[in-house]
C-alpha cells in the first residue's frame, strides 16, 4: 500500500510544499511536489513520480486527474460556477453574443469594438465551403445521422487545409481557428438540408453568426427568408451555453488528437466523435425520446424508479455531472432561456410541462439527492430546440457547434504550452503472461454455434 501524506498547503501554483508517499511494501518514501492553480483543488504533481519510482497511478475516467493546464475555463462542481477566462456564465449569456464568448475563450480578454468588429469580418470571410467538399454530402445516404456526416466532413476539412498548414505558425493556427469556427453553421445546417434533399442555402454577410445558422437550417430557395431575432437570440444564447466546459471528453479527445501533431480540423473531428455519445452531448436528443417515452406525469415514478435499479441500464437522461454536484449554472440560463422561448412563439409545450414535473420528483428523491444528480445543461436544451424547429437529430450538431470554440481555443492553448508533450497513458495490464506461440493444429477444436459472443464476453 502506498500512503501519502499531505505537506503545507501550496498557495500558489508552486512546487514548495508538497506530498510524501511512503511503498509500505518497501518502506521508501518519495516526495511529491504540489500545485495549486490560482482556483480549484490542490493537486498532486506526479509528473516525476513513474521515472523517479517506476510507480504508476491508476484512475479510470480520469475523475482524480489533472491532464495539462489551462486559463481558459474553470468550475466550481460543489457551487456549480462556471467561468469562462474569469466571467459568469450566466453574465455572458445575458449580455454578450456567441462571437464575442469565441473571441474571449481564444484570445483571453472580451474583444473591443474594433476587435469584434474585425474578428466579425474575419469569421464571414470563411464560412463558404469548397465546391468539392460539398461533394462529400453525396456520399452519404439521406437517412444518415446529421452527426456520422458531420464526422465525415469536418474529417475531410483537413484534406483541404493540410499541406499549407504549420502548426508552429501562431498566423496559421489563428487561420485554422477562425476557419472552423465560421465553416461550422453550414457544416451542420448542409447535414440537415441533405437529410431533407433540399438545395444548400449561401451563407450570407449582411447576418450574425446565428443569423446565418437559422437562414442555412431554415430558409427555402423558393421564398425570402425573414429572420425572427427571438430565434436567433434563442440560438446565440444556445451557443454561448455550449461554447467550452474545461476538460469534458470531447476537449480532452481534441487535445490529445492534437498532442501527436495531427491537423487540426482532424482533431475536431475526433471531438465530435467523442461528443456523439448519449453520456456527452448525445444527451440532449436521448432526453427528448426519453420524456417521449415516459409520455405523461402519470408514468414519472416508474422511471425514476427504473434510473434506480441497479439491473436496469435506464439513467435519466440530462441528469447527473462528473463535476457538478449541485445545479449545472448553464442548466438554469438554460430553464429560463426555454420558457422565455416557448412564450414568445405562444407554445404550450407538454414536454416542457413533463420535464419540469420529473426535475421537481427528481430533485425529491433521496436516490438523486444522496448522489447529487441534478439537471445538466442537456436537460432543457432540447425542449428549446424543438421549439426552435430543429429536428431531433439536429440537437447534438447544434451542440458541436457551439463547442468547436471551446475544442480549437484548448488545442491552441496546448499547442503554446511549453510542457505539453504526446498524451501517452499508461493502463493496468491484466492480460497473460509472455507465453510460447501454439500452431493450429496445436489449438483444439471450438464449437462453431458457440459463436462470437463468448468472444466478446457474453451478453452485457
Ligand atoms: N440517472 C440515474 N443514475 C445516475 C445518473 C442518471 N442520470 N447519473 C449517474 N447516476 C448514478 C450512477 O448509477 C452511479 O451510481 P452508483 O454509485 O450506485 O454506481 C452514480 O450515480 C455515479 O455515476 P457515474 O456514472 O459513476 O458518474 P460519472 O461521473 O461517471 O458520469 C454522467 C457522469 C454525466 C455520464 C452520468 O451522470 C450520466 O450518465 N448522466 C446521464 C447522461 C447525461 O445527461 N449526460 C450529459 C452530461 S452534461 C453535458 C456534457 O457535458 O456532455
Amino acid at each position: 500500500m502506498l500512503v501519502i501524506e499531505a505537506q503545507n498547503m501550496a498557495k500558489s501554483d508552486s512546487n514548495e510544499d508538497g506530498f510524501t508517499i511512503t511503498d509500505n511494501k518497501t518502506g521508501k518514501s518519495y516526495d511529491l511536489p504540489s500545485r495549486t492553480g490560482r482556483m480549484g483543488n490542490r493537486l498532486i504533481d506526479i509528473s516525476k513520480l513513474y521515472p523517479q519510482t517506476g510507480i504508476l497511478t491508476y484512475d479510470p475516467g480520469f475523475s482524480s486527474t489533472a491532464a495539462c493546464k489551462s486559463s481558459i475555463t474553470h468550475i466550481d462542481g460543489n457551487k456549480g460556477v462556471l467561468l469562462h477566462r474569469g466571467y459568469a456564465i450566466d453574465e455572458l449569456a445575458m449580455n454578450s453574443d456567441y462571437m464575442e464568448v469565441c473571441y474571449l475563450l481564444l484570445y483571453g480578454e472580451l474583444p473591443t469594438p474594433e476587435q469584434k468588429e474585425d474578428f466579425d469580418n474575419d469569421i464571414k470571410n470563411h464560412t463558404l465551403l469548397h465546391e468539392q467538399l460539398i461533394r462529400f454530402y453525396s456520399g452519404f445516404m439521406r437517412s444518415a445521422h446529421p452527426m456520422a456526416v458531420m464526422v465525415g466532413v469536418v474529417g475531410a476539412l483537413s484534406a483541404f487545409y493540410h499541406d499549407q498548414m504549420d502548426i508552429t505558425d501562431i498566423d496559421e493556427r489563428r487561420l485554422a481557428a477562425h476557419r472552423i469556427i465560421a465553416k461550422m453553421p453550414t457544416i451542420g445546417a448542409y447535414a440537415y438540408k441533405y437529410s431533407l434533399g433540399m438545395a444548400f442555402p449561401m451563407p450570407r454577410n449582411q447576418y450574425t453568426y446565428s443569423e446565418n445558422l437559422l437562414q442555412m437550417m431554415f430558409s427555402n430557395p423558393a421564398e425570402d427568408y425573414e429572420i425572427n431575432p427571438v430565434l436567433a437570440r434563442a440560438i446565440d444564447r444556445l451557443l454561448i451555453l455550449h461554447a467550452d466546459h474545461e476538460q469534458n471528453a470531447s476537449t480532452s479527445t481534441v487535445r490529445l488528437a492534437g498532442s501527436s501533431g495531427a491537423n487540426p480540423y482532424a482533431c475536431v473531428a475526433s471531438g465530435i466523435a467523442s461528443l456523439w455519445g448519449p453520456a456527452h452531448g448525445g444527451a440532449n436528443e436521448a432526453v427528448l425520446k426519453m420524456l417521449g417515452e415516459i409520455g405523461s406525469v402519470k408514468n414519472i415514478q416508474k422511471y425514476v424508479k427504473k434510473a434506480q435499479d441497479p439491473d436496469d441500464p435506464f439513467r435519466l437522461m440530462g441528469f447527473g455531472h462528473r463535476v457538478y454536484k449541485s445545479y449545472d449554472p448553464r442548466a438554469t440560463v438554460m430553464r429560463e432561456s426555454c420558457h422565455e422561448v416557448l412564450q414568445v412563439l405562444g407554445i404550450k409545450d407538454p414536454k416542457l410541462e413533463l420535464a419540469m414535473e420529473l426535475e421537481q420528483i427528481a430533485l425529491n428523491d433521496p436516490y438523486f439527492v444522496d448522489k447529487k444528480l441534478y439537471p445538466n445543461v442537456d436537460f432543457y436544451s432540447g425542449i428549446i430546440m424543438s421549439a426552435l424547429g430543429f429536428p431531433t437529430s439536429m440537437f447534438t450538431v447544434m451542440f458541436a457547434i457551439g463547442r468547436t470554440v471551446g475544442w480549437i481555443s484548448h488545442w491552441k492553448e496546448m499547442l503554446v504550452d511549453d510542457e505539453h508533450r504526446i498524451g501517452r497513458p499508461r493502463q493496468l495490464y491484466l492480460g497473460e503472461e509472455k507465453r510460447p506461440y501454439v500452431p493450429m493444429d496445436k489449438r483444439g477444436h471450438t464449437d462453431k454455434k458457440t459463436g462470437w459472443s463468448w468472444l466478446w464476453g457474453g451478453k452485457r
